[in-house]
């Protein structure tokens, strides 16, 4: 069976998301929407769409699509979904999820009303290399896992494709805080507690384009968690999340060449973990091109019924909350309690 799908939000990313619906088998894209009617037609005329409307609410009466692709940015996420899932849809919501919290558990409190999946693309922790660590830390390795470190830090001009990431006052956290808070749960577990440090490093934007945060898990492990978009790196990392986890009785190393080192026993072991670029793809972003159509597989999975949706909204709320919070904690300097911060409200 093909599941008929539309897609809202012809921009800059959502050419990943068009092509990862042409490479998943059992789902189509029968229309697609934009604000802006010559981004819409583009879009339907590359990928051959028969259908294109400037009206979200629209198309989905037209068309009563079985899944809506939300992607486009935050302002229009709890409209758009909301919307979907009044239709009945399966709704996937691009990140940031929601900005303020009150938003984010409204849609949840949608999908459950509907009945409906609510599934948030977060693509990392569909990353092949971060699949391949969380693969071999769950083989137990390392034993326990302890420490762990995250990293994300490049200088590529992410504003030449997505100006509005100059102009926002929540940049880092939201962005790129936001994957690599929900990749640190996927690989380690819920968070206890959150202490943040923020910076503001290239003239002129708005908003923080670096960050520093240590989490304490639930089971123990600290993790700290580094994002920057102003470093200096020869050859630059970008896109690449550099990981470093150690544990009981060993080190798992992800490097910015794609390769996952093992450190156990007085030896090092290397292998390749570097996913194919798809057909339609190019670098330095097929691991992400590759993520989406990972990402995307998945939804078709949930779709027929053979998988939990990874994640759902639900889950994705306290991604959200830990970014809350590491604003908290970088505007008061103190570490901040995630269950107490939900529980307060003060998110
Ligand atoms: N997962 C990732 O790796 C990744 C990478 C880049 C961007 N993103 C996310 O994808 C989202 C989109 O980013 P982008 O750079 O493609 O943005 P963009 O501004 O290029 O595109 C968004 C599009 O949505 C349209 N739009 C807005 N409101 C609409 C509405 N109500 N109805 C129909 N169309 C509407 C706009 O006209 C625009 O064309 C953002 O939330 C961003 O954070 C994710």
């Amino acid at each position: 069976m093909t599941h008929r799908g539309t897609l809202i939000g012809c921009g800059f990313f959502a050419e990943n998301h068009m092509h990862g619906w042409a490479d998943a088998a059992g789902a189509e894209i029968v229309a697609v929407c934009d604000l802006d009617r010559a981004k819409a037609d583009a879009m339907a005329a590359r990928f051959g769409i028969p259908a294109v409307y400037t009206d979200a609410a629209q198309m989905l009466s037209a068309e009563q699509p079985d899944f809506v692709d939300v992607a486009t940015t935050v302002p229009s996420h709890r409209p758009l979904v909301e919307l979907a899932l009044s239709h009945g849809a399966l709704t996937v919501c691009q990140k940031p999820f929601a900005e303020t919290y009150a938003d984010a558990k409204a849609m949840v409190d949608a999908a459950d009303a509907a009945g409906k999946p609510l599934i948030i693309h977060e693509n990392f922790r569909w990353e092949a290399p971060l699949m391949a660590l969380k693969a071999a830390l769950d083989s137990g390795v390392i034993g326990a896992p302890t420490y762990a470190r995250l990293s994300f830090r490049h200088g590529y001009d992410v504003y030449a494709n997505q100006p509005y990431l100059a102009q926002t006052e929540q940049f880092a956290l939201m962005d790129v805080g936001l994957h690599l808070f929900d990749t640190a749960r996927y690989l380690l577990g819920d968070v206890r507690d959150i202490h943040c440090r923020t910076q503001s490093l290239k003239p002129g934007i708005a908003g923080e384009d670096a960050f520093v945060a240590t989490l304490r898990h639930q089971g123990g492990v600290v993790s700290t968690i580094e994002c920057s978009f102003f470093s200096k790196i020869v050859p630059d990392p970008f896109p690449q999340t550099l990981a470093w986890i150690e544990g009981m009785d060993g080190t798992l190393e992800l490097t910015g060449d794609y390769t996952l080192r093992l450190h156990k026993e007085g030896e090092l072991t290397a292998r390749n973990v570097e996913p194919d670029t798809p057909a339609w793809g190019g670098r330095p972003w097929h691991a992400v091109q590759d993520s989406v159509v990972a990402f995307q597989a998945h939804v078709v999975d949930v779709l027929d019924g053979r998988a939990e949706p990874q994640p759902s909204g639900a889950h994705n709320l306290e991604t959200l909350a830990m970014a809350l919070a590491a604003y908290r904690s970088a505007e008061t300097g103190a570490t901040v309690d995630l269950a107490a911060f939900i529980a307060t409200g003060a998110v």
